[in-house]
């Protein structure tokens, strides 16, 4: 599977914090949203995210929240009844470092907080996990280890924020190509479990990048709605039209978000994000309800 075991660590280097890696199986554990940690990491908060920002995901939530039926024109709603529901969001990009991890973390953040939605966020890149990090929780079993192991529960393995309906599942104690692993039957039942389990629930799915590697593709596939990150300016138009072209071979619901990273002359703002074209494909077919 080219999965590599984790040696274990001792745990979150910053002082003060008493999380520790957790044997499988153990209780639910919960974490403390750190938001002087986060509002450091440009990160959503309640009240520390800059007014355009906070303006801007809100446009991204609505749509997604509309698209996958938790929000109808007059209000929100439930999910629809019978069937697979529409709830998992994978959120990808052509190359690394163009802010998927960002945009999940914001977007996860931003639902709990500011619309109270339930959410799961799961760190879907083993190359490059690094949707812990923002939250300060410790290296242990995540995701790769559900998927290797159906017997683990979600439940016992996601770390439950005490201050927000928000829960989030590290990539695992394995790291590396987890392409066939994320194409497996197994794979496809757990995000099927996950997804009727708590039908009014988010299911945010942090992927690799597109180029990169398959494993995009293979987490794509089980997603009702997939998020492309383009980073303004910077990813050359010919490699993201190649990689929304793929993506959109194995998912045909795609919104792009631009991500601005570097503000012109605005020396250390914070870039902002802006939906640009809701449905990709060519012709965007306008959005059913
Ligand atoms: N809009 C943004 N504003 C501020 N920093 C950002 C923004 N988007 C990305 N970053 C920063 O850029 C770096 C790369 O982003 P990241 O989300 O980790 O990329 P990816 O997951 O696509 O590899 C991170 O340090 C992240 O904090
Ligand atoms: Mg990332």
């Amino acid at each position: 599977m080219g999965l590599i075991e984790r040696v274990a660590s001792d745990g979150p280097s910053e002082p003060g914090r008493p999380q520790r890696p957790r044997a499988a199986g153990s209780p639910a554990p919960e974490f403390d949203l750190d938001f002087d940690a986060l509002a450091a990491l440009g990160a959503y908060t309640p009240d520390g995210f800059g007014r355009s920002h906070v303006l801007e995901l809100r446009a991204i939530k609505r749509a997604l929240l509309k698209r996958i039926g938790l929000l109808h024109a007059g209000g929100r709603r439930g999910a629809r009844d019978g069937g697979r529901r529409r709830n998992v969001v994978v959120v990808t990009s052509t190359r690394p470092g163009e802010g998927k991890t960002f945009t999940a973390v914001n977007l996860a953040l931003s639902l709990a907080l500011e619309e109270g939605a339930s959410v799961l966020l799961i760190d879907g890149d083993a190359l490059k996990p690094k949707v812990r990090s923002y939250f300060n929780i410790p290296e242990g079993p995540g995701f790769v280890d559900r998927l290797m192991d159906p017997s683990l529960s979600v439940s016992s393995l996601a770390w439950r924020a005490r201050q927000a309906p928000l829960a989030v599942l590290g990539e695992g104690s394995k790291t590396g190509p987890a392409a066939e692993l994320f194409s497996s039957q197994e794979a496809r039942a757990f995000f099927a479990r996950a997804s009727t389990a708590a039908p009014n629930r988010l299911i945010i799915v942090d992927a690799p990048p597109m180029l990169a590697t398959t494993e995009a593709y293979a987490l794509a596939r089980h997603a009702d709605e997939a998020l492309f990150v383009v980073q303004a300016d910077a990813t050359p138009q010919p490699a993201v039209a190649v990689a929304l072209d793929e993506l959109l071979d194995v998912n045909p619901n795609v919104s792009l978000v631009l991500n601005r990273c570097l503000v012109p002359g605005g020396g250390a703002h914070y870039g902002s994000y802006g939906e640009y074209y809701a449905r990709a494909r060519a012709g965007g077919a306008p959005e059913k309800e």
